[in-house]
């Protein structure tokens, strides 16, 4: 579930919100998992992963990772990103564009706090995308942590929130027989303008 905050009145995120409850109606499964991708300068590489959205506060889109990620060292070279959901009980994609940056330190307190201790000793002990040797060192490090955890446990430097602003949405909705409805907007200045795409 997405955590809506302050609630944006604009025309795109009453778009959103309307096919979010009509997918959350629907029973879809992982609806706040979203596909971020990014630019790998040193690679010249796009990549990308999903991640679960957690809020969505007035324009802010925020989920938590950690900051000694690729993920994170691509969006500190690079803040352009790509976000992508697939919500199959409507049949519907929403696609956006957006540059992102890290929350503030108290924002990524508060949910870390709000965390269960297995949530918040996982993110503690695992230094994400780094190469094992085998999956005994993750459970190790994990369960060694979790021994030594209590709820005053401050979160870490290395992990918290990020979130991003978008600028341009496109609403893909599905139909049998291939007259598929696509709806953008766009942020010019202070108005978003709408437009429809061919399917
Ligand atoms: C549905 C789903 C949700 C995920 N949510 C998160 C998340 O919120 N934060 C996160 O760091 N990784 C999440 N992951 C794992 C990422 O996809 C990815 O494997 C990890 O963040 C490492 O990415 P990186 O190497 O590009 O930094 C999720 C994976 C899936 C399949």
């Amino acid at each position: 579930m997405i955590k809506f905050l302050n609630i944006n009145s604009e025309k795109p995120y009453i778009h959103f919100q309307s096919l979010y409850q009509e997918a959350l109606d629907k029973g879809q499964k992982g609806i706040e998992a979203i596909s971020v991708s990014s630019y790998n300068q040193i690679k010249n590489e796009v990549e990308a992963r999903y991640v679960n959205l957690k809020y969505i506060s007035n324009n802010d889109w925020i989920f938590f990772s950690n900051y000694n990620s690729p993920k994170a060292s691509q969006f500190e070279s690079h803040s352009q990103v790509s976000i992508l959901i697939f919500w199959a009980s409507i049949n519907t994609q929403i696609r956006m564009k957006a540059k992102i940056f890290k929350t503030s330190n108290e924002f990524s307190d508060e949910h870390f706090q709000g965390r269960t201790r297995e949530k918040n000793a996982l993110a503690i002990s695992s230094n994400q995308s780094q190469i094992i040797n085998s999956f005994d060192e993750v459970e190790k490090n994990f369960n060694e942590t979790l021994q030594v955890m209590t709820s005053e446990t401050p979160r870490p430097n290395f992990w918290g929130g990020y979130s991003f602003t978008p600028y341009y949405f496109e609403f893909w909705q599905g139909h049998e027989n291939r007259l598929n409805k696509r709806h953008v907007y766009e942020q010019l200045g202070t108005e978003w303008a709408e437009r429809f795409l061919q399917p």
